[in-house]
């Protein structure tokens, strides 16, 4: 008798499971748009860049590299999910569709993430283990956001003076 239920929940499960494969995310990489990723948009140096490809990049870019189980429910519908949510919240593929202030206080948010240990997704470190963030990594990042906000605010602010010029400092 129990071996019958027992039975019986396997292939109802088995069935579930199979069902569940009929619901696919929809997995796409858009084009890039030439002149609107980061890496044209601000200096990115190439320390910064690996740390950005093996960490980010699969969830923050259209560069993603779908794992063989993104193939799989209930797998695919959470990585999907986490891709869609990335990319919306932050694209290095469009980063040109930030003003240059909104870019500013995005690279001070992609520091404050590393550093706070949110980002990568641990669910995401957890599968890629070579993407966990080193101190030293964290450090790259963060050196270079710092610099890199100064440098938009500034340019900015001579932007302001170049359309003002009336206005003295
Ligand atoms: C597994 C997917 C994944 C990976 C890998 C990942 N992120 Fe995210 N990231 C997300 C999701 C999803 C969100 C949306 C925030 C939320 O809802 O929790 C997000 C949000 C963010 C935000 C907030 C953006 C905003 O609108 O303020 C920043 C900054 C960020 N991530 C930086 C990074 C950095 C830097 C890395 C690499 C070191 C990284 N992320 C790696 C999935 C990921």
């Amino acid at each position: 008798m129990l071996k019958k239920i027992l039975k019986m929940a396997l292939v109802a499960l088995a069935l579930i499971f199979a069902g569940m494969q009929f619901v696919r995310p929809s997995r796409v990489n858009p084009p890039a748009k030439a002149g609107r990723g980061i890496e044209e948009q601000v200096r990115v140096t190439p320390a910064v860049e690996t740390v950005l490809k093996r960490s980010c990049m699969d969830c923050h870019s259209n560069r993603t590299e779908w794992p063989w189980y993104s193939n799989v429910a209930p797998a695919s519908w959470l990585v999907a999910d986490h891709v869609n949510h990335g990319r919306r919240h932050l694209n290095f593929s469009d980063w040109a569709r930030m003003e240059g202030v909104e870019a500013g206080s995005m690279l001070q948010a992609m520091c404050k993430e590393a550093q706070g240990g949110s980002m990568p997704m641990p669910s995401y470190t957890l599968v890629h283990r070579g993407a966990q963030l080193s101190e030293a990594d964290v450090q790259t990042l963060c050196d270079w956001a710092g610099a890199e906000s100064e440098r938009l605010a500034a340019g900015a602010a001579s932007e302001i003076r170049a359309l003002r010029p009336d206005v003295v400092e």
